[in-house]
């Protein structure tokens, strides 16, 4: 049997938690203000993780809402790729978590670290994995908790990120579609811009670290936007002529949400209108690993896409790494509103280890508005049917 040789998008799906966090909110832990956040980064409010959510019960609803959308058995997902970098545990993989937690018995599962481009590389692999005959279906999901991991006495970082998380089904098919152009790049000079220096081999954990601060994420902002501004534009284009399309053959562009004006950059740079760029950081921040896909599922929901239509997906992130996949929209867009709909987070369980109880994960300063009762305002986009306005409690026990 031949290998098929396209790999189709057929299902996406999304999970956002309901906590949100708003810049004034901020304005409370640091010396920031809300003018200053939106001016120079267009955020204004970001979803923080409930103490029972972690990074494989996000992952896990948004995958079921994927698979929901694609009108697959979950058992029929042949793999699945997960996208982290704020991963449950070191071992096992968050994959091997959510694959139980979907209901599926049969598949692969592991975890792609690429950081903000985490997405885009897992996707790349799907594809090859579809396109060299080893899978059929293969679940992508970019699921991120970087709430975490943050130091909320460092207005240069903790004000950027948020929690959520988004996932598409990839289907083989002997039809043209889907995935045209792939680009990946890696640059290992700017390995120590955005990094999390303790936890792992070269500097394990131990109250030195953490008395240091050595467990949160830091970041050398202006050269990380600069490596931004620099490569994201190159990096379409290079996906885009693989694909043997002009940029202005693209009719969506979802770019990793990371900065409003980094997009910008990325517009005037491929001499495009901002109509073709998809944003929406100014709700969620910037996701990481989860941004891309959140995105793509919004921006199909909200009808920016039809059979037919070229959408590329480009993103940059630590390592520093960044990527592209151009490709062709073949799905009904009408499919994912009822995907989302199917899946009540408060089903989806993920395993919980035996005589093991982690300490309480909300960092301090989010605990006060982790308990304040009654003051998160979901916004309606976010209110599926089937999902009523007053799921607080989304995923697990
Ligand atoms: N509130 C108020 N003032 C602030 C804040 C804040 N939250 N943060 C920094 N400032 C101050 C700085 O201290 C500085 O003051 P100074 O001039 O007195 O020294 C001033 O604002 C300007 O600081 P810059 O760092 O030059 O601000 P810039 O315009 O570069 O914006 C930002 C900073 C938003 C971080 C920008 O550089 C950026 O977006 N960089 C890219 C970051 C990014 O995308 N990271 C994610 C990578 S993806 C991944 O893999 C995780």
């Amino acid at each position: 049997m031949n290998a098929p040789r396209y790999a189709h998008v057929t299902g996406w799906g999304r999970y956002a938690p309901t906590q949100v966090l708003t810049n004034r909110d901020l304005e409370r832990m640091v010396d920031t203000n809300d003018e200053w956040i939106v001016s120079r980064t267009g955020i204004r409010e970001r979803r923080v993780a409930a103490a029972h959510e972690t990074t494989a019960s996000m992952g896990a609803v948004a995958g079921l809402r994927a698979i929901r959308t694609a009108g697959i058995d979950p058992e029929e997902i042949d793999l699945i790729i997960l996208a982290t970098l704020t991963p449950d545990y070191w071992m096992p993989s968050t994959a091997a978590l959510v694959k139980e937690a979907i209901g599926n018995t049969r598949a692969a599962a592991m975890d792609v670290s690429a950081a903000c481009s985490g997405f885009v590389y897992a996707y790349a692999t799907a594809q090859a994995y579809i396109t060299s005959g080893l899978a059929k279906h293969v679940l992508v999901i970019g699921a991120e908790l970087l709430t975490r991991f943050l130091d909320y006495s460092d207005r240069n970082t903790c004000i950027l990120f948020g929690d959520g998380a988004g996932a598409v089904v990839l289907s083989a098919s002997d039809e043209a579609g889907g995935g045209l152009g792939i680009e990946l790049t890696t640059e290992p000079q700017g390995a120590y811009m955005i990094w999390l220096p303790a936890g792992g081999a070269k500097s394990p954990p131990s109250s030195e670290t953490i008395a240091r601060g050595e467990h949160y994420i830091r970041m050398e902002g202006r050269e990380t936007y600069r490596f931004a501004t620099r490569t994201l534009a190159s990096t379409a284009l290079a996906s885009i002529g693989r694909a043997g399309l002009e940029p202005s053959d693209v009719e969506l562009f979802i770019p990793h949400q990371a900065n409003i004006r980094i997009i910008e950059a990325v517009a005037k740079g491929l001499d495009l209108p901002m109509d073709r760029m998809f944003v929406n950081l100014d709700r969620y921040g910037n996701t990481s690993a989860a941004s891309v896909p959140i995105a793509l599922a919004e921006a199909v929901n909200e009808g920016r896409l039809r059979v037919g239509d070229h959408v590329t997906l480009v993103a940059f992130g630590a390592g520093f790494t960044s990527g592209a996949v151009t490709l062709q929209w073949t799905a009904d867009p009408a499919r994912g509103v009822a995907g989302d709909a199917a899946v009540d987070p408060a089903d989806v369980h993920v395993r919980l280890p035996v005589d093991w109880d982690s300490v309480d994960p909300i960092p301090a300063a989010l605990a006060e508005l982790m308990e304040r009762p009654g003051t998160v305002d979901v916004p309606l986009d976010d209110v599926v049917p089937g999902e009523p306005e007053d799921a607080r409690q989304p995923v697990g026990s």
